[in-house]
Parts: structure tokens; sequence; C-alpha cells
């Protein structure tokens, strides 16, 4: 059976990781996968985490499984941190958390969800969007369509198409929608814009599905929340999968959620018991470790407060590097206006540099990129800002 098998393509973002690895040019840069690198290159460990860790480690005194959800005080901490702790979705008891193992995790999950339970539900996916997505939702069975979000030629969101387009989605369909920091463009809508669209949710009855993967890293922590409290309204049921993969940099740890909420608590638990026979069919029960460093830094004022600050650092650095990138494009003779990747926000700028371009800056500059022209902003440092601008000078033929 397996000697008939044909190779299957690298993933678009974790393959390019594979790529990098084994390029041995000293010039060598990775824009290409969402991970935090610091001013000199590095993914360092917080140091909220580093604590928290020793404390869960010198209290750990068994490795029993944990329950199929996970912990509930990690459920707790998710949905204080996502809702705020007095809101009526979590005093109301109209929410079911269950620890997903990372963003991707609690993605898969719902996709099994839906695919079990709502076997004719759509699920709609923004257009761009993140790669995995339609892979994810593809595997689990669940149909997928897209709606419009980005123009190409202001390089905005193109909010009335989007929104109309929102507009046909039938009752009982799946609207993906990111958080924060959307993945790959870095273009959220307004405040304003959040309403009209959960306005739309309400009218007609789709469930929104929020990918929550870059908390903390837009705006801030509070500011960050405002896609997904526009949603958090008493005629509109929701799921939301958070990941502390990028705002506790627990990469590997893969700690995340999945998070349903219903209108009642009853239906609440009805949803926690379904969900659950979907998770003892796929991973059986979460990974302990990386959600009880999660608990222990929210639920600990002096912990949170040094985490808050670590995000907050992190934040203002990407954007100092936004900033950095486009005057340097600006100084190297680049007359194409990039002015529009310092205002976007979060771990990703669409560049608008086309595959051919991407392709060269990857063969003759060892620059890489994903195929769509993502760059991951985190990754540029004072120390590569200069060579990658000139890089892309010269593939846009302006140096
Ligand atoms: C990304 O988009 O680069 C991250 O979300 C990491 C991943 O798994 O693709």
């Amino acid at each position: 059976m397996f000697e008939t098998l044909e190779m299957a393509p690298a993933d678009p973002i974790l393959g390019l990781t594979a790529a990098y690895n084994e390029d041995t040019s000293p010039d060598r840069i990775n824009l290409g996968v969402g991970v935090y690198k610091d001013g000199e290159g590095n993914t360092p460990v917080f140091n909220s985490v580093k604590e928290a860790e020793a404390r869960v480690l010198e209290r750990q005194t068994t490795k029993d499984y944990l329950l199929i959800p996970g912990a509930p005080e990690y459920a707790a901490a998710v949905q204080a941190l996502l809702f705020g702790p007095e809101h009526e979705i979590v005093t109301g008891k109209r929410a079911a958390t269950v620890h997903a193992p990372g963003g991707t995790g609690g993605l898969r999950v719902a996709g099994d969800f839906i695919h079990k339970l709502y076997p004719q539900a759509r699920i709609w996916l923004s257009d761009p969007t993140w790669a995995n997505h339609p892979n994810i939702y593809e595997h689990a069975g669940v149909a997928v369509e897209t709606y419009p979000y980005f123009n190409k030629d202001t390089n905005d969101l193109d909010f009335d198409t989007m929104r109309d387009a929102l507009k046909s989605v039938p009752k009982g369909d799946v609207v993906l929608l990111h958080g924060c920091c959307h993945n790959p463009t870095g273009i959220d809508p307004t405040p304003g814009q959040w309403a009209q669209i959960a306005d739309v949710a309400g009218a007609r009855g789709w469930i929104p599905l929020v990918d929550f993967a870059y908390h903390g890293l837009g705006d801030g922590i509070e500011q960050d929340r405002r896609g997904l409290m526009a949603f958090c309204r008493s005629d509109i049921e929701l799921m939301v999968s958070s990941s502390f993969s990028k705002n506790f940099g627990l990469y590997n740890e893969r700690v995340g959620a999945l998070t349903l909420v219903a209108f009642s608590p009853e239906a609440a638990s009805a949803l926690m018991s379904q969900v659950m026979i979907c998770i003892r069919a796929n991973y059986s029960n979460p990974p302990a470790h990386g959600a009880s460093i999660v608990t222990e830094v929210l639920n600990d004022s002096g912990l949170r407060l040094q985490w808050e600050g670590e995000v907050a650092e992190m934040r203002n650095r990407i954007n100092r590097m936004r900033a950095l990138f486009v005057d340097t494009l600006e100084r190297n003779g680049v007359r194409r206006d990039f002015s529009f990747i310092a205002r976007q926000r979060g771990m990703f700028s669409f560049s608008g540099l086309d595959s051919r371009q991407v392709d060269a800056l990857r063969e003759e500059y060892a620059i890489y990129m994903v195929g769509s022209g993502r760059i991951n902003v985190a990754g540029i440092t004072e120390a590569n800002v200069d060579y990658l601008c000139e890089s892309i000078a010269a593939v846009l033929g302006q140096s």
C-alpha cells in the first residue's frame, strides 16, 4: 500500500522553517512562521512563565490524567481573560470551555463538533486567511466558503463588501473571524465595524467562531478584546478558539482553549458533553503542563502584572520594527508606498510582494517569507533590517 504514495507538499508556513533551518547563509532571515523574536533574534521564555513553571513543578505530586475538558481552574482563568470575570456570560454559566492543544487544537475540535452535530453547516473564512484554516476544516469534513476581506488597492479592509457578503450567510452556518491581529493581513475591523458585524450575526443567526490567537499583541490586553466583546450579547451564540502560544510564548507546550457560549446554562452543559465526545475520539484529554503555567500566571496578581509587562514589551517592539522597516525601505530608495505596514497590527504584514519576488528573496538572499507575501514583522531586528530592505529594494529593481 505504501509503495505507491507520492510526497505530500510541504506546509506553506512550517515547511518554511524546515527549509530555513537547512539554509547555511550567514545572512538568512526567517520572516515565515509567526514566532516572536526579541531584539537579538531569540525567542526567550517569559520571566513570568519561568517563575510560574518553577512553582508548578515544586507543587506537582502526580502526572495523572486530566479530565477530558482539562482542569476547571484553567477553564475559569480562560473565561475570565476572554470575557472579564464579572461578565454575565461567566456568572450566568453560559460558557463551556475546554483546554485544547493550542489554538489549532481548539479550531479542530470546533470543526469536529460542527461536522458531527451540524453536518449541513458550512464554515466561512476570510479571503485571505491563515493558510491552515481551510486545511483544518477540510480535514474535519466541514465545507469551506470564503467572504471578502482585503482590498489590494488600498491595502485596507474591504469592509462594505465583507459586511454585505456576511449578510447572505444563512442561519446555522459558521463564520470564522480573527479576534485581533488578522493573520495574514494585520488589518482588523474598527470597533464600529465590529458592532456592525455583530448586528449581522444577530440578525442572520449564523454563529461567529472567533479565532483569538494574538490577544495582547495588537493594541493591548483590554483593547484587543473589542472584537470578541461585540459578539457577547444575549442574541448571539458564539465559539472562541484562544491560544497562549504567542502571548505566553508557550508555542511548544500546545496550550489553547475552545469556549462555546450558549443562550442558557443548560445548553452550555449540553455543549460541553458533546464537545467532550469529540475530544475523547481525538486526543482523549489534554496535556497539563502549559495550562498549569497559564493558570498560575493569570491567578497570581504579581505574576500577572509581570506577564502584562512582557506582552507590552513584545507589542511595542513589533510596532517599533514596523516603523523602522518602513523607514529603512524608504532610505534604500524603495519608491513603492509601504507606509500601510506601520498601520497594521500584530505579528503579520501583508507586504504586497508577489510570489516571484518572495521566491527571489528566498533563493537569492536567504530571506524566508510566506508565498502570499506575508511577513512576520517580529522576525525583523535592528541587526537584520538593513540587509532585508536592501534585498527587497534589489528584488523590486529599485536599489
Ligand atoms: C503562523 O501563522 O505562522 C502561526 O500561526 C504558526 C502556525 O502554526 O502556522
